[in-house]
This record gives structure tokens, C-alpha cells and sequence, in this order.
């Protein structure tokens, strides 16, 4: 099964993608996390996106495509794929459709995680991260075990004003896909708002 996720940020994407991919048994591939890992290492190209992602702005296509053309390749994607935050624009999205139908595959489903934006910058701004685990919490929604509080990680693009830019670049650049796959009859919307475990439910039944 190849899925996409699209969402705003903080709809919830990687919360339930973490969900998913046990359930249906595929690699979880995250241009986010993918950036953040090579920002970490200190490489050229997350120099680069270092810079976009302060910023609350996408990083280049030709960059975005490139590394998911690298990592679709790998063995584990073969056979099905979870993409959380990747097509982010219409051109990544012909891009994507180009690779697949180049190997004779197809995306299945396009989820569409639906939370209003005046929800958004409350749950961005109380993210926190476990290095360690790659879980994510909620200072107030999904609050962490207080014995791992110390080693919990803010990420650098979840301040109030990078978020307004993430937001605005959600609704100018990602949501044109929107109708490119809705075209395709291919986009399950899911209502984002409620417990992690709802939105799971409603998930797996749109795409079930
Ligand atoms: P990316 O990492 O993809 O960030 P994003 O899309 O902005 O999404 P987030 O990770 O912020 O949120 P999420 O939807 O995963 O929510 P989460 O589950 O964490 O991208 C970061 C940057 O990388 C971009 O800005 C861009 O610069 C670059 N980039 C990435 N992909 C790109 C691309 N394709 N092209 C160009 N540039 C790209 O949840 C958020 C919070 O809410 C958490 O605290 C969580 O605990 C809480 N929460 C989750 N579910 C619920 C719930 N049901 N109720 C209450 N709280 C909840």
C-alpha cells in the first residue's frame, strides 16, 4: 500500500503515521525528519534546508524530490510506502507520479488530516520530542513521562512566528495538490480534531 499524508503542520501527521505504518507494515517516510537528520549531521544539503526550515518556508524541489527519489530506490520502500509531508507542491506531486509510473506503480490513498488553523499554533508550540524514540508528546495533550522531561527536544521551526509562515506556506504552495488528487478520486478527509486514538479509528476506516 502507498499512502500520503497532507496536513498542515501540527495536523497530526507524524503522530499517526508513527501509528499507521505498525498497522499496515510499511516504511515510514518523512521529508521532515529527513531534513532534520541532515541538518543534524551537519551536511551541505541540511545546511540548506536549515535555512528553509527556520524560516517556516519549503525547501527547493529539485532538493525535496531528489531525496525521496534516493529513498523510494532503497529496498524496504519497494513494496509500500507511508509519505508524511511529501508532495508538498503541485510540481513535487508530478514528480512524485512520474517515479511511480516509471516502476509501474501507483499511490493508493492521499489521507487529508483536517484541524483548523486556530488549533494549530497550540499544538506546535507544546510539541516536544524524544531523540531517543522519535516519540512525539504534548506538553498539555499528550504529556511526556516526567523522568525523560530533560532530554525532550523544541525543534527550531515550532515558534509561534516560523509556524504562521509554515501555515501560510501550507495554504499557498501544499494545497494546490489538493484537487490534483482529488481529480485522481484518490483523497480521504479526515476530521483531525479529537484524541490521537479517534483520529486513528477514522484513518484506518477511510482507508479500509
Ligand atoms: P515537517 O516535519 O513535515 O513539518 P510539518 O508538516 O510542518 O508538520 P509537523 O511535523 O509540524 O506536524 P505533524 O502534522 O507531523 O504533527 P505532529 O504529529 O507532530 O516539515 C518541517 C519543514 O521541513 C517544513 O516547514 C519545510 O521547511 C521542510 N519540508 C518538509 N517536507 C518538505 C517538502 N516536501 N517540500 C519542501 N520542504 C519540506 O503533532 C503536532 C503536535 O500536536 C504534537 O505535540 C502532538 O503531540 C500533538 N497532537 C497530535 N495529534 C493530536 C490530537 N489528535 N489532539 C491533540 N494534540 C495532538
Amino acid at each position: 500500500m502507498r499512502i500520503i499524508f497532507i496536513g498542515p503542520p501540527g495536523a497530526g501527521k507524524g503522530t499517526q503515521a508513527a501509528r499507521l505504518v505498525s498497522h499496515f507494515d510499511i516504511p515510514h517516510v518523512s521529508t521532515g525528519d529527513m531534513f532534520r537528520a541532515a541538518v543534524k549531521a551537519g551536511t551541505d544539503m541540511g545546511k540548506l534546508a536549515d535555512e528553509y526550515m527556520r524560516a517556516g518556508n519549503l525547501v527547493p524541489d529539485d532538493v525535496t524530490v531528489g531525496i525521496v527519489r534516493d529513498r523510494l530506490n532503497e529496498d524496504d520502500a519497494k513494496a509500500g510506502v507511508l509519505l508524511d509531508g511529501f508532495p508538498r507542491t503541485v510540481p513535487q506531486a508530478e514528480a512524485l507520479e512520474a517515479m511511480l509510473n516509471a516502476e509501474g506503480m501507483a499511490i493508493d490513498a492521499v489521507v487529508l488530516l483536517e484541524v483548523p488553523d486556530d488549533l494549530i499554533v497550540d499544538r506546535i508550540v507544546g510539541r516536544r520530542s524524544d531523540p531517543e524514540t522519535g516519540a512525539i508528546y504534548h506538553l498539555q495533550f499528550n504529556p511526556p513521562p516526567a523522568e525523560i522531561m530533560d532530554r525532550l527536544v523544541h525543534r527550531k521551526d515550532d515558534t509561534e512566528e516560523a509556524v504562521r509562515s509554515r501555515l501560510a506556506a501550507y495554504h499557498a504552495q501544499t494545497a494546490p495538490i489538493i484537487p490534483f488528487y482529488e481529480e485522481k478520486a484518490l483523497v480521504k478527509r479526515v476530521d483531525g480534531v479529537g484524541t490521537p486514538d479517534e483520529v486513528t479509528e477514522r484513518i484506518i476506516k477511510a482507508l479500509s
